[in-house]
């Protein structure tokens, strides 16, 4: 057999393989939408998130002639919102272009494509041979081939990506690619794997050396700081303060109330109710607790001037981050 390990995989594939929605389809554009929801989101989040993009994005055309706060919108609550800044981007790139690209070259030409994405999209909609390197494929190669390089050295993504690829059977790219994923969220966990009912244990070098627990190796990253935030949300006969987050930090082009990243809260004229203390919220490089305060004024106190006022009820209208969400909804369950 050219590839036992490649056509044990396929086989597994047929059997296991996830339905998933946009399985059903070959349509780039639809299958790239997935892929760029699926970079940072578990699979049962990102279902519906693709299906609500679909619904009122059902083309590229669509999606590039939306606003970008309008995308924003949609795409609130699933974090790393530079990914739906890029993806409207790239989607007025692909109109520009006259068709999507079907060269890997050219889709990494998309902003917000890098390896993994490009390699997704070519072999899943094109069944172009490039193998994809994820989170999945490092665990289910660094197990079964023994691996012992960090996942995320220079050296361990150059050594990872080659083997990947002459993995790859050149004609079932697209099968190939999605079993290798699909079997490593499956069947190769991070925790606790499926070792004993396992197609591919009898070659597991990681199985039989009883390293299945310490693989993949992956190199120590510096402590993640905290940051605190104190959310001041401002009403005044009905309205309130916000703002649009600026860029070169957390949360760009998304709104908020009044932030103070100051011990102590300024002064302020009206009656200053503290909702909540402490709330953790955790990104990728940051843990932040957030205090929530409402302040209800007679008269519009002076703020910077990037601060808009908006009746309370259009509030709706604009994205917002996570943990401001959980602030306006701290509000509404109090005045309920
Ligand atoms: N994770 C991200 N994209 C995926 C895909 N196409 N198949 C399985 N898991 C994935």
């Amino acid at each position: 057999m050219k590839h036992p390990f490649a056509t044990t995989l396929l086989r597994w594939y047929a059997t296991h393989g996830r339905d998933l929605p946009w399985r059903h389809t070959a349509d780039p554009y639809a299958i790239w939408l997935s892929e760029v929801i699926l970079q940072q989101t578990r699979i049962e989040q990102g279902r519906d998130y693709w299906r609500r993009m679909m619904e009122r994005f059902p083309n590229v055309a669509s999606l590039a002639a939306a606003s970008e706060d309008e995308v924003l919108r949609l795409w609130q609550g699933l974090g790393y919102y530079s990914r739906a800044r890029n993806l409207h981007a790239a989607a007025r790139q692909i109109v520009e272009m006259g068709e999507f690209p079907h060269t890997i070259a050219g889709i990494k030409q998309l902003k917000g494509v890098g390896d993994y994405t490009a390699a997704a999209i070519g072999s899943i909609a094109f069944n172009l041979p490039a193998a994809v390197v994820d989170g999945n494929v490092y665990r289910v190669l660094s197990r079964h081939f023994g691996i012992h390089t960090p996942i995320n050295s220079t050296e361990g993504k150059k050594e990872f990506a080659l083997l990947a690829q002459e993995l790859l059977p050149g004609h079932q790219a697209a099968a190939y690619n999605q079993a290798i994923m699909d079997f490593g969220a499956l069947q190769c966990t991070p925790k606790a794997p499926n070792c004993p009912d396992c197609p591919l244990a009898d070659t597991c070098r990681a199985l039989h050396a009883h390293e299945v627990d310490i693989l993949p190796v992956k190199l120590k990253k510096l402590a993640i700081r905290t940051r605190r935030m104190q959310y001041v949300y401002v009403r005044v006969n009905g309205e309130i303060a916000i703002r649009r987050r600026p860029a070169g930090d957390i949360w760009q082009g998304l709104w908020e109330p009044l932030l103070f990243e100051d011990d102590q809260l300024p002064p302020m004229e009206g009656r200053l109710t503290l909702l909540r203390k402490g709330v953790k919220h955790v990104l990728t490089h940051r843990i932040l607790y957030a205090d929530f305060y409402l302040l209800e004024a007679d008269t519009r106190p002076t703020l910077p001037s990037d601060f808009v006022w908006i009746p309370e009820g259009e509030l709706d209208r604009y994205a917002l981050p996570r943990l401001v969400e959980m602030l306006v909804k701290e509000v509404k369950c109090r005045e309920k």
